[in-house]
């Protein structure tokens, strides 16, 4: 094997949802290496960069006192990319990779302009070796076009290329950095390769049991990321279809949840009923699988990943057509409030969240949707919606009207207090397991809103029991009436 480098300077290109708490981690538990994070976005740096901890970018549990422990010491938010990755011996590239809105590939494929901008940069500034570690979600074999692109524009450097995928879910991410199931780590077969790995290695057993790191060659690596998605989200899909089965015939799906997942084949987590999977990993990804199955003509293997998002689209669809169908076929000038907006609790993040796509069809309706949200700001749902105007994909969305901003503006109403959003309302929609929607004075609720009260809970977490006490028509998924 090649001299094994010892990392002192890592520059992390994207400040973002992964960027930002795996440096804060990195840079917490390896107080001997000096972590840059650099950002085009001048105000996420910013944000990055302010003394209140509560304006950090992101919302985690436990993100801010990483970042108490660490900033200023040895990590470092900027906008200046060209000196982090001069200064840097090892770049992680964590920048966004959205499914590709145009063009060869529209709707599936990954869009790889923000990666190929970074390796065009790095090519650029770069005046000696550098490792370079692929943490965004990738299509496999974008470490070779990676290659292709550094070695044809540098300066005679020399760059490893690492794939070291991400698996931290939001809401848990802190948690999920500092105990991971595994970290990941794809490199290339030869003596260099296998050097850059230990690298890497060196850096993960500052805190992670080598056991729990997980060495296999760069294409494997990239596709582990994408099959590890894909299987998550067919459990979700695959719970959710039973659920449409329960509603019809009265069983209950969270009891399907508990009995089969106390099989130790099966396992207990990611089997709850939801109106559906949202998040900026599960559709593209399997988007992504779906592409790269059809370019290799395994029509099958395709049709059979694509099914997984076709039941997430039905499953949000079924849950809007129940809201229309239950408030006696139509929604118009009806005051609906949501319950949540960010596509999981304890994230402030809305990327594909349920919530967009149930508040879109029932705008089509012409609803007056009233929100609530803990942690999800006016601005971001107002994009969300206006973004859904012109990027709608899937089977039951794909038609809608496109509505003006002014239109939007006219029927949804944002609000930061929950009891408000709820008074002199038709029906309550639950769309995010926020912890604190299980503790509201439901009596009160009740008691402001028009009858009959209907409450559609997609995450299953009200007391059902006591809300049809109290007098609500209580939807749930996946139990019947
Ligand atoms: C996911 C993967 O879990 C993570 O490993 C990867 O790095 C990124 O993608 P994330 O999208 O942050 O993480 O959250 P996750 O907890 O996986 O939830 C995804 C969606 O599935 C959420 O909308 C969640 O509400 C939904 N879900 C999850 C269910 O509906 N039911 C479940 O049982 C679990
Ligand atoms: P993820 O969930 O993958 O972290 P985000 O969108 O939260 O995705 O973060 C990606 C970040 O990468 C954004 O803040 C974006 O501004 C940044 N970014 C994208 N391209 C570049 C680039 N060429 N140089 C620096 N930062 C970039």
């Amino acid at each position: 094997m090649n001299e094994v480098k010892s990392i002192k300077n890592i520059c992390c290109i994207g400040a973002g949802y992964v960027g930002g708490p795996t440096m804060a981690v990195i840079a917490q538990r390896c107080p001997h290496i000096n972590v840059n994070v650099v950002d085009l976005n001048a105000q996420r740096i910013a944000d990055w960069n302010d003394a209140n901890l509560d304006k950090l970018p992101i919302y985690e549990p436990g993100l801010a006192d990483v970042i108490r422990d660490a900033r200023g010491r040895n990590l470092f938010f900027s906008t200046d990319v060209e000196k982090g990755i001069d200064e840097a011996d090892m770049i992680f590239i964590s920048v966004n990779t959205p499914t590709k809105t145009y063009g060869v590939g529209k709707g599936m494929a990954a869009d790889l302009k923000f990666i190929e901008l970074c390796a065009r940069q790095i090519a650029q500034v770069a005046k000696n070796d550098k490792i370079i570690v692929e943490k965004s979600t990738l299509p496999v074999r974008t470490a070779e076009a990676l290659r292709t692109i550094l070695h044809s524009t540098g300066n005679g450097v020399n760059f490893d290329i690492l794939s070291s995928p991400e698996f931290l879910a939001e809401g848990t991410a802190i948690q999920d950095l500092h105990n991971p199931d595994r970290f990941l780590i794809g490199g290339e077969q030869t003596e260099r390769g296998e050097a850059a790995v230990q690298s890497l290695v060196d850096i993960y057993l500052n805190w992670v049991p080598r056991e729990n790191i997980v060495t296999t060659r760069v294409w494997s690596s990239e596709l582990s990321k994408l099959t590890a998605n894909a299987f998550l989200a067919q459990r979700v899909s695959s719970i959710n279809a039973i659920s449409a089965l329960c509603e019809k015939t009265g069983a209950d799906v969270d009891e399907i949840a508990r009995a089969i997942g106390k099989d130790s084949r099966i396992g207990a987590k990611f089997l709850k009923s939801s109106v559906g999977f949202g998040g900026s990993c599960f559709q593209k990804d399997i988007l992504n699988l779906v592409y790269l199955c059809r370019h290799f003509n395994l029509r099958e293997v395709a049709d059979y990943w694509e099914q997984v998002i076709k039941m997430n689209d039905y499953q949000k669809h079924r849950f809007s057509k129940n809201i229309i169908d239950s408030l006696f076929n139509t929604v118009s000038g009806k005051k609906i409030a949501f319950l949540g907006w960010a596509f999981k609790k304890d994230t402030n993040d809305t990327r594909e969240t349920a919530a967009m796509y149930i508040a879109d069809e029932l705008l089509q309706d012409r609803a007056e949707i009233h929100v609530y949200d803990p942690k999800v700001s006016e601005e971001q749902i107002f994009a969300d919606l206006e973004y859904l105007q012109t990027h709608r994909v899937g089977q039951y969305v794909e038609q809608g009207e496109i509505m003006s901003m002014e239109e939007i503006r006219s029927l949804v109403t944002v609000h930061k207090d929950p009891y408000n959003t709820m008074q002199s309302a038709h029906a309550i929609a639950i769309l995010t397991e926020w912890d604190e929607f299980k503790t509201y004075d439901w009596e009160k609720v009740y008691n402001d809103m028009l009858k009959p009260a209907f409450v559609f809970d997609g995450r299953n977490i009200v007391d059902k029991d006591q809300l049809d006490a109290i007098g609500f028509d209580v939807y749930n998924i996946g139990k019947g009436k």
